[in-house]
């Protein structure tokens, strides 16, 4: 089975009370842990690749490492998509490359801004058949290519900043997205909050009101796990009030409130961390970097299976196979079995 877009998972997530796993991958092992997981649960899994993890591992070699894992698990429904893409250039550049899925984030610009940016790509991406993830509204936090808002700017104006339900309906009416990632009190990378986190779950109700069958994405969606953060803090790491999104708000925000996507990097990168810590203190001698980088990827399966039941997803992978041969097994017409070398 090839590489397929994310609307026959969305068909059934929607009011299925489940959603996809985006996982952020930057290298083998993490793509390697995040998929075993996957495969041992039964789970549909959209594999998400931002501008910084081309810059960092070369998309040829990302795309090899999918597609080897695609090979391995032709069983597994699969998504490649592209996390924040900024400019129609770099849109473009993964539609050729094959991406199954692509987000435009225009939510740093204004609103008209963002719906002309949004626009231009859904055109350039629905040409090939690819579906676009658009954003509107502001999260919190801080990532490299994501410019965002310190912790306390963000909580002090949360109302301002949270996705407004009206301005999403005529923002969905005239970009053509096809699905929408909405801020609701989420927040990028590992120093979410100050103080126990709250979503905003009426807004989401709100959002599915004034945009009814618009999929809705929720980013900053780590918990950062205790166990990581303690091994992480015990082995000479430093990063004192980390807090993340307790994982009973976002079971709830997928169960009940019906989003569809949710989005996880920062935990995968503490898993990794705290494994490759915990090694290094604990077996100063060793230097092979399969004896660290082993278990790290060991624990993102645990980690990742976890997250698998969290969102509810564990199993559905056969309905959702059934779902796209019934749509006449798509394949989007940028994407190329293989290479993005042209090889
Ligand atoms: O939301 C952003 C993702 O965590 C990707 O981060 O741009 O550092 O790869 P990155
Ligand atoms: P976290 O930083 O909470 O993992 O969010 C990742 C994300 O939203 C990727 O787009
Ligand atoms: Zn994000």
């Amino acid at each position: 089975m090839p590489l397929m877009t994310t609307k026959p998972m969305f068909d059934l997530a929607y009011d299925g009370g489940f959603a996809i796993g985006a996982f952020n991958v930057n290298n083998m092992e993490i793509t390697q842990g995040i998929v075993e997981a996957c495969a041992a649960e039964k789970a549909p899994l959209i594999l998400q690749i931002s501008k910084g993890a081309r810059e960092y591992a070369n998309m040829r070699y990302l795309k090899h490492i999918i597609d080897a894992a695609v090979e391995e698990h032709p069983e597994m429904p699969i998504v490649i998509h592209l996390d924040h893409g900024d400019t129609t250039d770099l849109i473009g550049t993964c539609l050729k490359d094959g991406f199954t899925s692509v987000m435009i984030d225009g939510s740093h610009s204004t609103f008209e801004e963002n719906i002309a940016l949004t626009k231009k790509c859904s055109d350039m991406a629905h040409a090939g058949g690819v579906p676009v993830e658009a954003e509107l509204g502001q999260l919190g936090g801080i990532e490299e290519h994501v410019v965002g808002l310190s912790a306390e700017e963000y909580a002090k104006n949360l109302d301002k900043f949270l996705t407004d339900p009206k301005q999403a309906a005529d923002f969905w009416k005239r970009t053509g997205c096809d699905s929408l990632a909405v801020a609701i009190g989420t927040s990028h990378g590992a120093f979410k909050f100050k103080t126990e986190a709250k979503l905003a779950f009426d807004r989401v109700e709100q959002i599915m009101k004034t945009c009814p069958g618009l999929p809705l994405v929720m980013h900053g969606s780590s918990s950062v796990p205790k166990e990581f953060l303690d091994l992480i803090n015990k082995y000479g790491g430093a990063m004192p009030n980390a807090m993340g999104v307790p994982e009973d708000q976002i079971h709830m925000a997928v169960t009940k409130y019906g989003v569809c996507k949710v989005n996880i990097d920062t935990d995968l990168r503490m898993a990794l961390t705290a494994k490759i810590r915990e090694v290094f203190a604990t077996k100063p001698g060793e230097f092979d970097p399969r004896k660290y980088l082993g278990p790290a990827r060991q624990a993102i399966v645990g980690m990742v299976k976890r997250k698998l039941h969290m969102l509810n997803c564990a199993g559905k992978s056969e309905a959702i196979i059934k779902n796209w041969e019934k749509m006449g097994s798509p394949v989007p017409a940028f994407y190329k079995k293989g290479c993005c070398c042209g090889a």
